[in-house]
């Protein structure tokens, strides 16, 4: 097992570029799937995720190669096999985005059930609702969820995909990628409006397909008969850019992310302003400077963009930790996703936990303690408060941190962190 020894009282001052956005790689990578001939991605991220999504796609009968200058080629081969394997999916929930692709090329699919994890139960239900109005028959085998399409294929549909928690990302990525190839038109119903789904329907639109309302909670989507490969390059990640933007916060730190997309992250940035940082915005840079006075406490409910994302949650609360005052953080994604709680409390932090409502009095500094990391932005958030803290803190279990930070220290110690990894 790996740990990460983090030297405190550190303030992260500097440059760091932002890589390409895991959760838009996801499913763009799957979505090659639709594609005949070879498509060419860039900006894929170097995460143990997209590793293993890749993985999946060679099981799936494409070629994969990662190129020299990091783009990502891929060429579906053989379209026999189209089941996604347990000991696969079980390391990445996320290996669920291969699903709308196999119903929608390939007109069958066996992916095992993704795995809960640490932040909630992950049910799919909207993805089977969604796949199964467009005329794929749906069962469970054996832990699998096995799906069938008759042989007049997929027919357009109206598709309302709203949930409880407003709408589903990677279901609204798998009915979109399903409906491409479905016969007639399909109207998605509040469908998800993340910049990661408006990247995917963008390479979409560019191999073929017919997609109106991008970026809106209704989709309108054209049957085609055939997509071909492209070219793309993936957008930069948004929470990873908030992440360290957080670190400027909770460490006094001045920190400009480049190769960002400002436009992404406006609920990010405008609670940055509320806290009393100082941002300067430019094109395709953020720079987040503390004021030298305390932060200010905020009050923080997570939603479906562009509201408040759920994966800036636990690394904005570690800041709120240190702010001069109460702070009320409200999670309404994940109504659990408060793994960072106890953690933070270990190095001395002020929270009352109500429910999917977290209380933060505001303390005057954080103190180091071994620290265990859980789900992949709670361990981020530990990351950053271990870089404020007074004295060291270990944060264990790493691998967490790993699937969707590339070279998490080494960008931090760009900053002047004084972070290692030990084994
Ligand atoms: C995506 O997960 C992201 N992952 C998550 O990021 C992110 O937290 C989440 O969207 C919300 O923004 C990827 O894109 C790979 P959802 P996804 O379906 O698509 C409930 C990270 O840290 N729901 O939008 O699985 C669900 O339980 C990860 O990078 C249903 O009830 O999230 C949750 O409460 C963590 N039924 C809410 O909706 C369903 O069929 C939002 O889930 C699907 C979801």
């Amino acid at each position: 097992m790996e740990k990460l020894v983090i030297e405190g009282g550190k303030r992260l001052q500097g440059r760091v570029a932002a890589s390409g956005s895991k959760n838009a790689a996801l499913p763009i990578l799957a979505a090659c799937l639709l594609a005949e001939g070879t498509s060419v991605i860039r900006n894929v991220p170097r995460l143990s995720d997209v590793e293993i999504l890749l993985a999946i796609l060679r099981e799936l009968g494409c070629r994969v190669e990662r190129r020299a200058d990091g783009a990502v080629e891929i060429e579906v081969k053989d379209e026999s096999n189209s089941t996604a394997s347990y000991e696969l999916v079980t390391k990445m929930r996320a290996s669920v985005c291969v699903l709308g692709p196999l119903i929608g090329r390939r007109r069958t699919a066996r992916v095992s059930m993704p795995g809960g994890c640490v932040i909630g139960v992950r049910p799919i239900d909207l993805h089977e609702k969604g796949l199964s109005a467009l005329g794929a028959r749906m069962s469970l085998d054996h832990g699998y969820l096995v799906a069938e399409v008759p042989p007049g294929g997929l027919q357009g549909t109206d598709v309302f995909l709203g949930g409880a928690f407003g709408s589903s990302v990677t279901g609204t990525t798998n009915v979109l990628a399903a409906a491409v190839y479905a016969n007639g038109t399909t109207v998605i119903e509040s469908a998800a409006c993340e910049p990661e789904v408006v990247d995917l329907a963008d390479m979409l639109v560019r191999m073929g397909a017919k997609i109106e309302g991008i970026g809106s909670p209704r989709l309108t989507i054209e049957g085609v008969k055939t997509l071909k490969g492209v070219e793309h390059t993936i957008i930069p990640d948004r929470i990873e850019a908030g992440t360290f933007l957080a670190g400027a916060a909770i460490t006094r730190g001045d920190v400009t992310v480049t190769g960002c997309r400002p436009d992404h992250l406006r609920a990010a940035t405008h609670t940055l302003r509320e806290m009393g940082m100082h941002l300067e915005i430019g094109k395709d840079t953020i720079r987040a400077k503390h004021p030298e006075t305390p932060l200010k406490p905020v009050d923080l409910t997570t939603l479906v963009y562009p509201g408040f994302p759920t994966d800036l949650q636990a690394q904005f609360m570690a800041a709120l930790c240190v702010a001069d005052g109460i702070s009320v953080v409200t999670e309404k994604i994940y109504p659990d996703r408060f793994m960072h709680v106890p953690e933070l409390l270990r190095m001395g932090a002020e929270l009352r936990k109500t429910g999917s409502t977290v209380v933060v009095h505001g303390v005057p500094h954080l103190v180091g303690a071994p620290v265990r990391a859980s789900d992949l932005r709670a361990s981020a958030a530990l990351i950053l408060a271990g870089c404020a803290a007074w004295g060291d803190t270990e944060v264990h279990e790493i691998h967490h941190v790993d699937r969707g930070y590339e070279r998490i220290e080494e960008k931090l110690n760009g900053l002047g962190a004084g972070i290692q990894r030990v084994k």
